[in-house]
């Protein structure tokens, strides 16, 4: 399973990619309104230091403006993948792009249905959103488990990248079903390292060495 870090924090997306853990990055309108950052300066940075996909979201939503925005956002780096929203003008722009060769993340999927337009449209990845879906009591990996197997069944290229990931059983239980990617806050990534037998094995390793007396350096 692919990591994407689903932030505009640079010092996080370092972290990460130093660790060995980053496949990618997505980004949000709401996203970069937090980090308070220029926008296209900050998807610039982002993308230098992640080489995987970068996701950089259109701002419009009819289809001409989305068409000149995602022809801005793609020249920023190779490595760009525009993220447009799941519309009947979305993926209109998404088939576009892809025809040309960028890479697109249709967002704002919240239905199997909309995940198959999504893939007739060509998309890179499809992003169903799990954690908004259960925050109204609807079953958030349900809808992975759906898209994974109608994706399978038809042998669709787009990846499945699961969105809207809000803790450690989001990402096991995603990778379980076999979803392509996920995406979340990388505190969520660094609750995968925890677990209390961990933290007392180590101790208890600490001390019975400390009292060999013995140093291996
Ligand atoms: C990422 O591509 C999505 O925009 C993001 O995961 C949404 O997460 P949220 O539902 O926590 O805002």
């Amino acid at each position: 399973m692919k990591f994407f870090a689903d932030t505009a924090d640079t010092v996080a997306i370092q972290d990460l990619e130093d660790t060995g853990l980053l496949d990618g990055v997505t980004t949000n309108p709401s996203i970069i309104a937090k980090s308070g950052a220029n926008f296209l300066e900050r998807i610039a940075e982002i993308s230098k230091i992640c080489k995987g996909p970068v996701s950089a979201e259109v701002a419009a939503t009819d289809y001409d403006t989305m068409v000149k925005e995602a022809d801005k956002l793609a020249s920023i780096a190779d490595n760009i993948a525009v993220k447009v929203p799941l519309t009947e003008a979305g993926l209109k722009v998404c088939k576009g792009l892809r025809d040309n060769g960028t890479m697109v993340n249709v967002t704002l999927c919240f239905s199997a249905g909309q995940a198959l337009l999504a893939a007739k449209a060509g998309a890179s990845f499809i992003s169903p959103f799990v954690g908004r879906l259960d925050d109204i009591s609807q079953d958030g990996l349900g809808l992975i488990e759906d898209i994974v197997t109608i994706y399978d069944n038809y042998n669709f290229k787009t990846e499945v990248l699961v969105a809207s990931v809000r803790h450690p059983m989001h990402i096991i239980d995603s990778a379980k079903i076999g979803a392509h990617v996920m995406t979340c806050p990388p505190s969520v990534i660094k609750q995968l390292y925890k677990h209390p037998l961990t933290d007392k094995g180590l101790a208890a390793f600490v001390k019975d060495w400390d009292a060999t007396g013995q140093s291996i350096l």
